[in-house]
């Protein structure tokens, strides 16, 4: 493989459950950029399926295949820690235009909280266009078949619960 300069870059989210758009958004993100953090927020919401901990775990089930990532759990401002792991970016996922405004939002935050770390959109693929993690707990909860949205170890997670 070609020998990558660009850094090391923070993937941040809830991944509460990791789905086939993280994925494909990770394995954009792990061509790009020298080392990938997937960075797991802590936040603790009534609705949440998996704690930071099984979330982490099931990331790291999901990409036996991708080398140059690992993942960490964060609470606090997501700038603290990317400085803290010396990133040059955060990579962020975008599927559809309502995805924008939450996202500028959040980018011009960070920015002016650290010039220095830039925000990078990627495009998910369209397959993966319309999957979100909510919408995945919520047809799970209602006994929907989810095959579809998360790879099978997240499933199985799922259903175990
Ligand atoms: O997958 P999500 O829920 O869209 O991820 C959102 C996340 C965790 C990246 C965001 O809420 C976050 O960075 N939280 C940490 C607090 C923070 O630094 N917020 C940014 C300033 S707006």
């Amino acid at each position: 493989m070609q020998e990558q300069n660009n850094g090391l870059a923070l993937y941040p989210g809830s991944f509460d459950p990791f789905t086939y758009g993280h994925l494909d958004i990770l394995e954009r993100a792990s061509r790009i950029f020298d080392t990938i953090v997937v960075t797991v927020a802590k936040n603790s919401s009534k609705t949440a399926a998996f704690t930071p901990e099984q979330r982490s775990e099931l990331i790291i089930q999901c990409t036996p295949h991708l080398k140059n990532i690992r993942v960490e759990i964060f609470d606090g401002l997501l700038v603290d820690f990317a400085k803290s792991q010396g990133a040059v970016a955060l990579v962020r996922g975008l599927r559809q235009v309502s995805d924008f405004d939450y996202e500028f939002r959040m980018a011009f935050a960070n920015r002016r909280l650290a010039p220095e770390v830039e925000t990078v959109f990627l495009m998910t693929s369209e397959e993966h266009a319309l999957i979100s993690a909510s919408i995945v707990r919520e047809i799970h909860r209602h006994g929907g078949d989810i095959t579809s949205f998360v790879p099978p170890i997240v499933k199985k997670a799922l259903n175990a619960k």
